[in-house]
């Protein structure tokens, strides 16, 4: 189920803010009844027609960019700061499944289908998501394991991950290595480290479910291939 003003936009016809006029003004029909109440949801069956016109057919887009530094993840920026959306070329309204910070670089998915995009960040799913993680001072072993076991974050304690590929560098006096989480939560892995008294100096996601960096420049987009969507699709399924 999605909610019918974004499926009108997902569409391609007009703008999530147009859609919700056009409720409005009654020229939008669902299963033949007019739907005037904004955040009612459809399923993906629905017959909608806007005017009497079926929406457009939308052909998918599916991305995978390897974001990097000094980009926001959303569609367009107040502060006026460069997008993700501006690395993709395409005329199709695509927009990041979930979000990586201004400074945090690595594996973005991004498309306009409004379901795939559900589908993958529902924590109900578990997808995987694996960071290449730098934060100041040495990381005991207990401190791993009680980031691991799940710590609080704004009031709420994360689900279990695993670190592993730990190295320390002693001259720095930082430590690298990888956090394998299931959720998605703002800004959780700088939140997880800055909790246990490691601030994260650099943040890299090296992958989303089955998909990585491998073979990629920073700044590099290109399409998911049939096997992979196949594949992310499933991750969803177990
Ligand atoms: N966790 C963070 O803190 N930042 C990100 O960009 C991704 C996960």
């Amino acid at each position: 189920m999605e909610r019918l003003h974004k499926v009108i936009a997902d569409s391609g016809l007009c703008s999530r803010r147009k859609a919700e006029k056009l409720m409005l003004e009654g020229k939008v029909t669902v299963d033949g009844e007019v739907v005037k109440t904004l955040g009612t949801k459809v399923s993906k069956n629905a017959e909608i027609l806007v005017e009497g016109k079926p929406l457009p057919t939308v052909e998918y887009e599916y991305y995978v960019l390897y974001k990097p530094e000094g980009f926001v993840s959303t569609t367009s920026d107040e502060k006026g700061r460069k997008t993700v959306i501006d690395l993709v070329h395409t005329s199709s309204r695509i927009y990041p499944v979930g979000r990586l910070d201004y400074d945090t670089s690595g594996v973005l998915l991004l498309t306009n289908d409004g379901a795939f995009n559900q589908e993958m960040i529902h924590p109900k799913h578990k997808i995987e998501k694996e960071y290449q993680v730098t934060v100041e001072g040495l990381l005991r072993k207990e401190t791993s394991l009680k980031l691991s076991r799940g710590i609080h974050i704004d009031g709420k304690k994360t689900a279990r991950s695993r670190i592993r590929n730990v190295e320390y560098n002693t001259q720095k006096m930082t430590t690298r290595c990888h956090l394998i989480i299931t959720e998605g939560r703002y800004h959780q892995v700088k939140k997880m480290f800055e909790q246990v008294g490691h601030p994260v100096t650099k943040l890299k996601r090296i992958r989303f479910g089955i998909i990585t960096l491998d073979g990629m420049k920073k700044g590099e987009v290109r399409h998911l291939k049939p096997h992979e969507l196949k594949q992310l699709h499933a991750l969803t399924l177990k």
